[in-house]
C-alpha cells in the first residue's frame, strides 16, 4: 500500500503575515469559531497579539499552512502548562501541547484540507522528544472541526468548561 506524501506544509509564521492573518481572522467562516464577532481583531489589534515574539512569550508558536506555494491556514501550537488565566490549571505534564487552526478560504472547508494540516502539524509537534501528548479543544458545535481532528486520530475524552465556555476535550498520545 502506497501512502500519499501530505501535500501541506507548515511554516513558521513571521511578523511579514501578520497583515495576511488579519484579513483572514476577519473572514466569517473563522470569525464564527474564532471568538466570534465582537472579537474581530483590528490590524494594530493583530500586530500586536499576534506577534510571533508577542506569542513566544505565551508559549505559543504560530504556523502559516502552505499547499505548495500558497499560503492556505494559520495554526497554533502552545505549552498547556503554565497557560494562565483559568486555562488547564489541572495540567502537570510539561510535554502536552495545544493546537488550533483555521483554513484562510471557505471554498476550501470540507475537503479534506484541514485533516491534513492537522496531520502536518502533530507530525512536526511529535518530532520533539519532549512532546508526549498534543490536545485540542473545539467547541462543541463545531461538528466539522471534531470530525476533522477525529480523522487525524484524536479522540475524544469530554466535555470541558474552558474560560471561552465548553469545548470538546480531545487528545493524541505519541504512538497511537
Ligand atoms: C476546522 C477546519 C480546519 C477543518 O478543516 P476541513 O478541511 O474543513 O475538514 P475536513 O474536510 O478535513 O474534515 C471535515 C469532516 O467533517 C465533516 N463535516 C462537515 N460539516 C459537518 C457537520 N456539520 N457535521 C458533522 N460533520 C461535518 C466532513 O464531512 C468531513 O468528514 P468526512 O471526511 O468523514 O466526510 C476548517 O473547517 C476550518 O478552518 N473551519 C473554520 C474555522 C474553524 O472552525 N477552526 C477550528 C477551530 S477549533
Amino acid at each position: 500500500m502506497s501512502i500519499e506524501p501530505n501535500p501541506i506544509t507548515l511554516r513558521l509564521m513571521t511578523e511579514d503575515d501578520l497583515p495576511m492573518l488579519h484579513d483572514w481572522l476577519n473572514r466569517s467562516h473563522i470569525v464564527e469559531w474564532w471568538g466570534g464577532d465582537e472579537a474581530r481583531p483590528t490590524l494594530d489589534e493583530v500586530k500586536t497579539d499576534y506577534h510571533p515574539q508577542t506569542l513566544a512569550k505565551e508559549g505559543v508558536t504560530a504556523y502559516i499552512a502552505m499547499l505548495g506555494e500558497v499560503p492556505i491556514g494559520y495554526a497554533q501550537s502552545y505549552i498547556v502548562l503554565g497557560s494562565g488565566d483559568g486555562w488547564w490549571e489541572d495540567e502537570t505534564d510539561p510535554g502536552v501541547r495545544g493546537i488550533d487552526q483555521s483554513l484562510a478560504d471557505a471554498s476550501m472547508l470540507g475537503k479534506g484540507f484541514g485533516t491534513k494540516l492537522v496531520r502536518a502539524l502533530v507530525e512536526l509537534l511529535f518530532t520533539d522528544p519532549q512532546v508526549s501528548k498534543i490536545q485540542t479543544d473545539p467547541d462543541p458545535n463545531n461538528l466539522r472541526a471534531i470530525r476533522c481532528y477525529e480523522k487525524a486520530g484524536f479522540v475524544r475524552q469530554k466535555t470541558i468548561t474552558t474560560p471561552d465556555g465548553p469545548a470538546v476535550y480531545m487528545v493524541l498520545t505519541k504512538f497511537e
